[in-house]
């Protein structure tokens, strides 16, 4: 199967993005990425759940809600609430991971996990059974347009040994572009972030864009 795209609307116009959520999704987008940054956990600050419930009018494709919140576990049911379908907590911003997924589960979402560049793996060593998808930050989280972090193709290699079998997703997240997507899908992931990279141009781009990234 091709690797999927998620476009980050973190690089479109926010003063328009019904708009821009039906053009990525119109253009062949798999999920929506959603980034949500709490000006503490990331020194950045976007938008929290209303926003995400008045986007769910201009899409069915799947909402996938990264959440760089600190704590995360008082907010995930106003998200799950707003529509998000996947929802992903950092590692470092949780104190009881395995906490977290499973409230994540219980409202009847998937769960996934976010590590910074330079988070072990041996974090999700014991919540594996409970994830439906590795997010592997390939920038430091905070913005949009950073430069990719190359250490992590590693790490991408060794996650899909950690998986094996499992039915699990490996995403990458942070300054995937046509150069470093081929070293990416090569690697081994099943989903791309992308944020500059698809919102550059006009609307009728989006999908030039988006091909140019699945090669
Ligand atoms: C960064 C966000 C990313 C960001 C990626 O903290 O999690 O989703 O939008 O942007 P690009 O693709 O421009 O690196
Ligand atoms: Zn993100």
């Amino acid at each position: 199967m091709s690797v999927k795209i998620a476009p980050s609307i973190l690089s479109a116009d926010f003063a328009d993005l019904g708009a821009e959520v039906r053009a990525v999704d119109e253009a062949g987008a798999d999920w929506i990425h959603l980034d949500v940054m709490d000006g503490h956990f990331v020194p950045n600050i976007t938008f929290g759940p209303p926003v995400v419930a008045s986007l769910r009018r201009h899409t069915n494709k799947l909402f996938d809600c990264h959440l760089m919140i600190e704590p995360c576990d008082a907010y995930l049911e106003a998200f799950a609430k707003a529509g998000c379908d996947q929802i992903t907590v950092h590692a470092e911003a949780t104190r009881h991971l395995d906490r977290s997924l499973q409230i994540i589960k219980g409202l009847g979402k998937k769960a996934g996990v976010a590590l910074n560049p330079s988070t072990p793996l041996d974090m999700i060593e014991y919540v594996l059974d409970r994830l439906d998808l590795v997010l592997l930050m390939t920038v430091n989280p905070g913005f949009g347009g950073q430069a990719f972090i190359p250490a992590v193709l590693e790490k991408v290699r060794r996650v899909k040994r950690l998986i094996g079998y499992r039915p699990i997703e490996i995403e990458v997240d942070g300054g995937v572009t046509t150069q470093t997507a081929p070293k990416l899908i090569e690697a081994g992931v099943t989903a791309m972030v992308a944020g500059s990279a698809v919102f550059k141009g006009d609307a009728r781009q989006y999908a030039t864009n988006m091909a140019a990234l699945r090669g």
